[in-house]
């Protein structure tokens, strides 16, 4: 049953920008159009395998810190970043910063991913930058402003003398011109055009990369969950120290039911992945605590949907996927959104749902307390009488209760100070800017 066999990381993190773009169609496939974009720029560049392999994660995950809807549009809107002072605009990418830069692998991507709305003329006075995080970061704003001027509607073959005016109309003020130079080469070139529109796929990637990209090990994954746990919470108040919670308790659970060393830190990376799919929600609807319409709730509902289709689309994550995909499921086939009953469960999906709801109910959001262990146990225990959640994880949940709820409390404090911290760094960023 279990797999521990390494990861693909672009996989991975293709699958998340793509998630991230659901919030509206329009944008939809922006990421990864903007990777490919950059990608093709580097490849005229005849970069090195490693640096483009850079550009893409980077080009993937560019926009990560535009938690909103009305974050997304702005980035997505030309004239924006250009009758705006910078500071507005560059919110999104010092947000995305600091949330990539903590995890070492990605520490290169979040310093490209900082700068990647400055204009040539500010880059250039950043004279304490290295060259290249530099170039690549001015690739992936021409990219990005490449793709932002393709009109999803019209025949793509159509646009291409007025993109590149536009694009050339602002070279040195705002563009690298060498790069400019590049786009003026490749935009006679029909294949890229066409590649751009008909969604470019991961084989589309490597065909460039000329190497296998890295793959990572489920200590690696770990890490990783972990600091995208970060990026799922903190985009609202309201879920800042969630998945922290669910985590702690899902580990918890599985150590108690016995689950092997290694079955449990594939829980803890369920546990942080669960709500990935929250990424497809509009940070404005994860804000509003009660009073969804019934399309903003429909909107919540695909949540887990989404987080399992991101996770299937990267290999060897099977069991993981089961175990934190389905925790709104429930015994009965009532659950979302397969609706899966008793024999489609497994002990590890019925662990995560217990500490879904067990924590949500619990937590402290900042419109109401947590509830008290009482009311509590009370809830889960109707729940599984009405065959809606696993008896036996509730009766090890309740005859453990000190020991699971204090090491949910103390994860949860834990992410509280982070969540601070974050915010605090944040503050004091953009107003240093003014
Ligand atoms: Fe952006
Ligand atoms: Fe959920
Ligand atoms: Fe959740």
């Amino acid at each position: 049953m279990l797999i521990n066999r390494p990861v693909p990381f672009l996989d991975l993190v293709l699958s998340i920008s793509e998630a991230t773009d659901l919030i509206d169609l329009n944008i939809n496939d922006h990421g990864k159009r903007v990777a490919f974009i950059a990608l093709n720029i580097a490849n005229e560049l005849e970069l090195n395998p490693s640096d483009k392999h850079t550009i893409i994660i980077a080009g993937l995950l560019h926009d990560i810190g535009a938690f909103s809807l009305q974050d997304k549009l702005k980035a997505a809107s030309f004239e924006f970043e250009f009758k705006y002072e910078t500071k507005e605009i560059n919110k999104h990418a010092e947000l995305g910063y600091m949330l990539l830069r903590k995890f070492k692998p990605l520490s290169e991507m979040a310093e490209i991913i900082r700068y990647h709305h400055f204009t040539y003329k500010e880059a250039e006075k950043l004279t304490d930058i290295d060259k290249n995080i530099l170039l690549f970061s001015q690739i992936i704003h021409l990219a990005d402003r490449i793709d932002i001027l393709i009109g999803r509607k019209n025949n793509i073959l159509n646009q291409v003398k007025d993109i590149y005016d536009k694009i050339s109309e602002y070279s040195e003020e705002y563009f690298n011109p060498e790069l400019v130079e590049v786009f003026d080469y490749l935009k006679s070139k029909e294949y890229f055009w066409l590649d751009i529109v008909s969604n470019p796929q991961i084989l589309t990637f490597s065909r460039f990369l000329g190497y296998l990209p890295l793959d990572f090990s489920l200590d690696k994954i770990l890490d990783f969950s972990k600091m995208f746990s970060q990026i799922i919470d903190f985009r609202s108040s309201f879920t800042a120290t969630h998945s922290k919670g669910v985590t702690a308790t899902s580990t918890a659970l599985a150590r108690l039911s016995n689950f092997s060393d290694t079955e449990c830190k594939m829980m803890e990376v369920a546990g942080y992945l669960h709500d990935l799919g929250k990424l497809s929600v509009p940070a404005e609807i994860l804000e509003k605590p009660a009073g969804l319409t019934t399309d903003e709730f429909d909107i919540i509902r695909g949540h887990t949907y989404f987080t399992y289709k991101i996770l299937s689309n990267v290999a060897n994550l099977d069991t993981i996927n089961s175990w934190a995909s389905f925790h709104h499921e429930c015994l009965d086939g009532t659950g979302y959104p397969f609706h899966l009953k008793e024999d489609g469960l497994s002990l590890g999906s019925r662990i995560m749902a217990v500490s879904d709801i067990f924590t949500a109910i619990t937590e402290d959001r900042p419109y109401r307390k947590g509830m008290t262990k009482t009311e509590s146990l009370k809830i889960v225990e109707t729940m599984a009488k009405n065959n809606k959640i696993d008896a036996d994880i509730v009766s090890v949940l309740k005859l453990n209760y000190d020991e699971i709820n204090s090491a949910r409390i103390i994860a949860q404090n834990e992410a509280s100070i982070e969540y601070k911290e974050f915010r605090q760094y944040y503050n004091n960023a953009l107003n240093s800017k003014k």
